[in-house]
């Protein structure tokens, strides 16, 4: 039995981060969105016990390196099945070490594939909380939507969805490590931190134009002066008429939300002449599972 799933793409709206944890991760305050940009994950049960993945990346590890198979192997243990194994086949299409959650999005579609082709249906949030033992941004992953994250990332909350509107995501050539660019924060220091509560206002009067304005990531105060492509790329982004841009995550990906197709399409064709990852996208909802 085969069939194929969508890991889609996740978005800081806005990234807050409140202090550290005893537990040595830190503790989030963020608004994630969900977009159409999406990797394809292939999955086809097998007969025996084994896990398999392969991927159009040849340099993409295909063992348990790889968060996709830590998810099946995860699956499988949790409920209890012993019979059964998977080939997992990724098209990636989402950039790796972006800030787009791209592994933590392709982990949340083997999940979701699994319970869907072995015919278990998890109950209420059982698959987001799996999901929280792989990474804290798997959960979010899961079903995507607008929601709020707090806690490492992985405690959920619904709200209003973001208003039509079209995204132009751009990723500078270098990747910056997650790990590291925390380690260079210290909570104290910051000197600016989103309105959190009023973009969440913003979201229920659907007022696309102040969500983007009020859009603000942390990390983007103490990125090392290396990364200054980052701002290079907001600028021009915000010359092409985006209502707000703002870097997703740990970066290095920036995105813009536009008003119309084609002010969007317009800061596309302007920044894919100079940027390989560029996409042209737009946000969804939560995926239902029946
Ligand atoms: O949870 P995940 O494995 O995706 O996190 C990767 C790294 O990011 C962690 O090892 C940690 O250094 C950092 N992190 C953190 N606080 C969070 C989430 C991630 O410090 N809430």
């Amino acid at each position: 039995m085969s069939a194929v799933f969508e890991a889609r793409a996740k978005l800081n709206l806005s990234l807050d981060v409140l202090g550290k944890r005893d537990d040595g991760y830190h503790e989030m305050k963020m608004v994630m969105q969900s977009v159409s940009l999406c990797d394809e994950v292939e999955l086809d049960l097998r007969p025996d016990v084994e896990i398999r993945l392969k991927s159009n990346l040849r340099y993409l590890p295909g063992d348990e390196r790889n968060i996709a198979v830590r998810a099946a192997k995860l699956f499988f243990d949790e409920f209890g099945i012993t019979d059964t194994g998977v080939d997992i086949s990724l098209k990636k299409r989402v950039p790796v070490c972006a800030g787009l959650g791209g592994g933590s999005s392709d982990a949340a579609a083997v999940l979701r594939g699994l319970a869907d082709l072995t015919g278990i249906r998890p109950a209420g949030d059982e698959l987001e909380r799996l999901g929280a033992k792989l990474g804290s941004d798997v959960p979010f992953c899961v079903y995507g939507g607008t929601r709020l994250a707090l806690g490492r990332g992985d405690e959920l909350e619904n709200l209003s969805p973001l208003p039509d509107c079209r995204i132009v995501i751009c990723k500078p050539a270098f990747s910056i490590s997650t790990p590291e660019l925390f380690k260079l924060l210290d909570v104290k220091n910051l000197r600016c931190h989103p309105d959190t509560a009023v973009i969440i206002g913003m979201l229920s009067e659907k007022n696309l134009v102040e969500v983007a304005r009020r859009m603000y990531n942390v990390f983007e105060d103490i990125l090392p002066r290396q990364y200054g492509e980052v701002s290079v790329i907001k600028s021009r982004l915000l010359d092409c008429g985006a209502l707000g841009v703002v870097m997703s995550g740990t970066g290095s990906a920036v995105f813009g939300l536009f008003e119309t197709e084609n002010a969007a399409k317009r800061a596309f064709d302007e920044l894919r002449g100079s940027y390989k990852d560029c996409f042209l996208t737009e946000p969804t909802g939560n995926i239902s599972i029946q």
